[in-house]
């Protein structure tokens, strides 16, 4: 395991948090080479037989560190804008194993991507089919596409994080996707590849995967019933993680449905995890400011703050906390909540959690913070966006430094007329 107890010090692989928060202050974010790489393997054997192209979702978390260690796995990367194709392309992953996906692709983007000859866009609507064509002939070029459409599942996640109801602005609509498909056929800038689909995140049960993924082959048999066959099909992000009590799929019921959802269907896997190849290997890395005793409440605030991480606040999000130094055996939980110094309600990263005793100076950190952590983070009350250090065994390398406030307040500037 990557990260666990060692003579009553919580280690991340063979290096104590104690001496990261030593050494490169906090919040920190810590991740672990060796979960990254075992949770990107997991995806690779469970797919072995359909031979996939992994694409890491960069929107998860995009450090040069952490991108570059699926590169080396052979990795490719899943992009929703030109400043996640950049980093993929600065980590080393090929073009050629980027799918390009999200509502409102620019036409400035649509030319870049095509420029550097990524592998599909993934396309959610009529009028960005007919644009993406419009680029692509301007460049003497036909885009590759897949159409993302809108199987109409409910996820059973939460709201914010739905993507497949007819509701969500996601994707083209069942009933329309024929029509779409024989025009992406007939526009001079596209060659019809693929289909995609992606209902939501972090997913616990298998059905409404089973029900989507099922929809996404019939569509596909049906159109290959009526001109050239399509190549890939893209079965989009991956299954959920534990953060509490949850039981998330297992790959290998997650590569069954697959399996099941294209037999006879002669075609290309391409699969978009974020979350599960990453949510596990980092944690935020904080330090106990202050205890405060209300008399309805308890305090625990810490140095990370929502704009460090701001998942329990914007989802409700229920993210485990550990103190870094073991509780002594028999130690009282007690209730508290978990805050950070940001002058909002909202800024929270625990509430009413049952924690040992605390005190100020003591290290916690939040687990499973390594996906939609630090890609998340803000500059929110002028705080600098925390640091993050990789570790792999014993080493441990800072991959991004705390950003520098003087820098950030440097880049400002006055008007004119106020000199
Ligand atoms: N593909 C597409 C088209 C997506 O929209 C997403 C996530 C993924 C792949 C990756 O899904 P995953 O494997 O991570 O479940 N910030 C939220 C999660 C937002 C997910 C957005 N789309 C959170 O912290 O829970």
């Amino acid at each position: 395991m990557s990260f666990t107890y060692r003579d009553g010090e919580l280690h991340a692989e063979d290096v104590p948090l104690a001496a990261i928060a030593a050494r490169h202050g906090t919040p920190t974010y810590v991740y672990s080479s060796a979960m990254l790489r075992s949770r990107y393997r997991a995806y690779v054997e469970a797919f072995a037989d359909l031979a996939p192209v992994v694409c890491f979702a960069l929107k998860a978390n995009s450090n040069q560190a952490v991108i570059a260690t699926f590169a080396r796995e052979g990795a490719g990367a899943d992009i929703v804008s030109l400043g996640e194709m950049k980093r993929a392309l600065a980590a080393g992953i090929p073009a050629s194993r980027i799918v390009f996906a999200g509502v409102g692709k620019t036409a400035d983007e649509m030319r870049a991507a095509l420029a550097a000859g990524i592998m599909q866009f993934n396309v959610e609507s009529e009028p960005e089919l007919r644009m993406l064509s419009g680029v692509a002939e301007a460049m003497d070029a036909r885009a590759p596409v897949a159409l993302r459409v809108n199987p109409d599942v409910d996820a059973g996640t939460h709201a914010k994080i739905t993507t497949g109801k007819a509701e969500n602005k996601f994707g083209i609509e069942m009933a329309q996707a024929p029509d779409v498909a024989a025009l992406a056929r007939a526009l001079p800038g596209i060659s019809l590849e693929a289909l995609s689909v992606h209902i939501g995140s972090q997913l616990t049960t298998m059905a409404p995967f089973r029900a989507a993924f099922a929809r996404l082959g019939d569509l596909a048999r049906r159109l290959n019933a009526t001109g050239p066959r399509l190549r890939r099909l893209d079965f989009g992000g991956g299954v959920g993680v534990v953060y509490r009590d949850e039981v998330p799929p297992d790959l290998s019921a997650y590569a069954a449905a697959v399996r099941e959802a294209v037999a006879g269907l002669d075609v290309g896997i391409v699969l978009e995890p974020g979350r599960s190849l990453v949510a596990e290997a980092g944690v935020l890395l904080a330090r106990v400011i202050r205890v405060k005793e209300g008399t309805a409440k308890r305090f625990a605030i810490v140095d990370a703050a929502m704009n460090d991480l701001i998942r329990p606040t914007l989802y409700e999000a229920w993210m485990p906390i550990m103190p870094v130094r073991a509780p002594r055996e028999g130690a009282n939980l007690s209730p508290m909540d978990v805050v950070g110094p940001i002058c909002e309600t909202g800024d929270y990263l625990a509430r009413d959690r049952d924690m040992p005793p605390l005190a100020v100076g003591d290290l916690v950190v939040v687990g499973a913070a390594g996906a939609y952590g630090s890609a998340m983070g803000s500059t929110y009350n002028s705080r600098p966006l925390a640091a993050e250090v990789l570790v792999s065994g014993s080493r441990t390398a800072l991959v991004r430094p705390r950003e520098d406030i003087e820098a950030i307040i440097a880049r400002e500037s006055l008007a004119p007329w106020q000199a």
